[in-house]
């Protein structure tokens, strides 16, 4: 009789301290699934996660932008576009990237003699010049400055082979000069005494 009235007992105050028990400090509330106290940010942490009453701390690979926001990133900034998760890049319109890192200048058509420099625009290699939108030739004034160009380095050969032997002749005579010259004084000389 006694142990059923014990048992009744704490059958009808069970409901009761289910509900009246925890509270939780300011900047905490309760989280009904763990039954636990967890910091509350006023701010939705982005990318983050609420560590304490409004502090967000980033999750791996994100930066600090503000108190709560963090951004992703990207150790190679997005050239041309943006990074939208940590080491991802997306592209701006125009480019495309193939490994997430590089965003690259699209060129529909490709470039022949060329390089796709900007969207939708070739610029040619070293001597070619521009057909089209999509082509580069190597037309004849830019061959013939290229053979000028070898002309000219030639030309420097040539004249540098002529200028020394020019050089070595000059020092030849002069050495045969003044062994004349000394070979009249000496004659001079002789034909005084
Ligand atoms: C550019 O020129 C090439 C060679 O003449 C030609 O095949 C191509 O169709 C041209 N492209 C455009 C866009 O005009």
């Amino acid at each position: 009789m006694l142990g059923r009235g014990i048992f009744l007992l704490v059958f009808l105050l069970l409901p009761a301290s289910q509900t009246c028990h925890v509270l939780c400090q300011n900047g905490y509330e309760l989280d009904s699934t763990t039954n636990r106290c967890i910091p509350v940010c006023s701010t939705p942490c982005c990318n983050g996660i609420c560590t304490a009453p409004d502090k967000c701390e980033c999750l791996d690979g994100y930066v600090r932008e503000s108190d709560s926001i963090c951004l992703p990133h990207c150790e190679n900034e997005c050239l041309n576009g943006y990074c939208i998760v940590p080491e991802k890049c997306a592209c701006k319109y125009g480019y495309s990237t193939t490994d997430g890192k590089i965003c690259q200048p699209i060129c529909d058509g490709g470039c022949v003699n060329g390089f796709c420099s900007a969207p939708g625009e070739c610029t040619c290699n070293d001597g070619y010049s521009k057909l089209n939108a999509t082509n580069c030739i190597n037309v004849p004034t830019v061959e013939a400055h290229i053979m000028t160009n070898k002309t000219l380095l030639f030309g420097l050969i040539g004249t540098s082979v002529l200028l020394l032997i020019g050089v070595v002749m000059y020092i030849f005579r002069k050495r045969a000069n003044s062994a004349f010259e000394k070979e009249e004084q000496f004659g001079t000389y002789f034909s005084i005494n």
